[in-house]
């Protein structure tokens, strides 16, 4: 297995290119499941996550044709176009399913299209028990009968999918993508109450009106959606990654840096600028992205409370403590979205970190420095930690496991090297 190797104590000055959503562009991908025509897509990330998706989309009968930006200066996402004539199968098997969890949603757009979806229980990040009962007791609303069997779900829908209102009880990023595009091919009209509003669903939402959806709302908590018999092709940019733009603007400020993050709109993360400006860091926002910059000032010990958009994103507490190890005094930082993601603390300690955990709170008491350590990526935003932890830490460190990096984040030892991180990667 690779291991990622960075030598701490340069601090990263200059331009850091945002790569497109990885958590837009797995829902946008699948998107083209409800049409037979082409939906081509620009500014692909370049990361695992969305080959192991194409590979799932090959199987149910897609062809996925993938070419490279020219663009090398800026790292340009790929453009893919995906086209699905017939769905030549409507089982999405265990053995891609249980790598990344977002594969699940084929759920929604299968049942629609085909009236019959049999889907494995997802995986994904261990970071809590990440049920799907929301999932399914929406697509139930929609009058699909659901039964689990040997750890999948069998959904059918013989007569189509039939509009409902639907208030979800607690907000579902995974469970507002898959019913969202569900009912872009019901019969009448659907109402998503409660529906989640991160700009990754206001990415998918406009692209499925490209393709013909007929949905009201958009960027609300409630989505209204008239459901068309048929939706054409189209041609989307994925949005900018606000975690990846997030997860740098924390690296300039841990390393006392100067860095614009270009392409990123800053209103798709104000929750993380303010926190980063109570910490001391300056942020700018400039035509066409945010420069972060620190002087010699010391960090601020600042708490956080992870909420859904537009709170602070559970995506980005990993990182945010990796900030806060170093900071004046002691923070608190609350996870109110996922039960079990605090996996990088006993590793964040390997640096020399002091944390102590309260159930779902880490009271993080700042010290003067960090040291290089072996340390161990347990999921894909704590890795980012790790990465964050180690830009700042004396001596160096090896990361392992970091296929989990690679899931998500693109080209990362390029953009950071670019702005003189000492990083490099030993290949297995
Ligand atoms: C998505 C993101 C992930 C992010 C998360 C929260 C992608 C590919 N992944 O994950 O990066 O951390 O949103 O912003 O976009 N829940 C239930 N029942 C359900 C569904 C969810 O109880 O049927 C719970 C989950 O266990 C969790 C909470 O709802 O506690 C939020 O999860 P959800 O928004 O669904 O996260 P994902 O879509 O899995």
């Amino acid at each position: 297995m690779d291991t990622i190797h960075i030598r701490g104590r340069h601090r990263l000055n200059g331009t850091i290119p945002i790569s497109g959503a990885k958590n837009a562009a797995l829902p946008l991908m699948i998107a083209s499941l409800l049409t037979d025509e082409t939906l081509t897509l620009t500014n692909i990330p370049r990361l695992t996550d969305v080959r192991t998706l194409a590979k799932l989309l090959g199987v149910l009968g897609a062809t996925v044709e993938r070419s490279e930006s020219a663009n090398h200066a800026k790292l340009e996402g790929d453009t893919i176009a995906l086209t699905t004539p017939e769905v030549v199968s409507t089982l999405a098997p265990y053995e891609i399913v249980s790598q990344i969890r977002a594969t699940f949603w084929v759920l929604g757009p299968l049942l629609a299209r085909c009236g019959t979806a049999k889907v494995s229980l997802p995986g994904g990040c261990a970071i809590g028990a990440r049920p799907v009962d929301l999932y399914l007791k929406g697509l139930q609303k929609l009058g699909a009968a659901i039964d689990l069997e040997e750890g999948y779900v069998l959904a059918s829908a013989p007569n189509g999918l039939k509009g409902a209102i639907i208030r979800s009880p607690i907000v579902s990023v995974g469970a507002t993508h898959t019913l969202l595009m569900a009912a872009t091919l019901a019969e009448g009209e659907t109402v998503l109450e409660n529906a989640a509003r991160e700009p990754e669903i206001t990415d998918l939402a406009n692209c499925l009106v490209a393709m013909g959806a007929k949905i009201t709302g958009i960027g609300t908590s409630t989505l209204r959606i008239q459901g068309v018999d048929k939706l054409h092709g189209a041609t989307h940019r994925v949005v900018a990654d606000r975690i990846e733009a997030g997860t740098y603007a924390v690296a300039a400020a841990m390393t006392g840096g100067d860095v614009f993050l270009d392409g990123v709109d800053p209103e798709s993360f104000e929750a993380v600028l303010s926190v980063l400006r109570a910490a001391g860091a300056n942020v700018e926002a400039r035509l066409g992205g945010i420069r972060i910059t620190r002087n010699g000032d010391k960090l601020q010990a600042t708490n956080v409370v992870t909420q859904v958009f537009p709170g602070f994103p559970t995506d980005l507490q990993a990182q945010f403590m990796a900030l806060m190890t170093i900071a004046d005094g002691e923070s608190e930082i609350t996870e109110t979205i996922f039960e079990n993601r605090f996996m990088h603390v006993q590793e964040l300690a390997r640096f020399g970190a002091n944390i102590s955990l309260h159930g779902d709170k880490a009271l993080v008491h700042g010290v003067e420095r960090l040291t290089g350590a072996p340390v161990m990526a347990s999921d894909l935003r704590a890795s980012a930690a790790l990465v964050i932890a180690a830009l700042a830490a004396e001596g160096e460190t090896t990361i392992n496991r970091v296929y989990h990096l690679d899931r998500g984040f693109d080209r990362m030892e390029e953009k950071l090297s670019a702005c003189g991180a000492e990083i490099w990667r030993v290949k297995a």
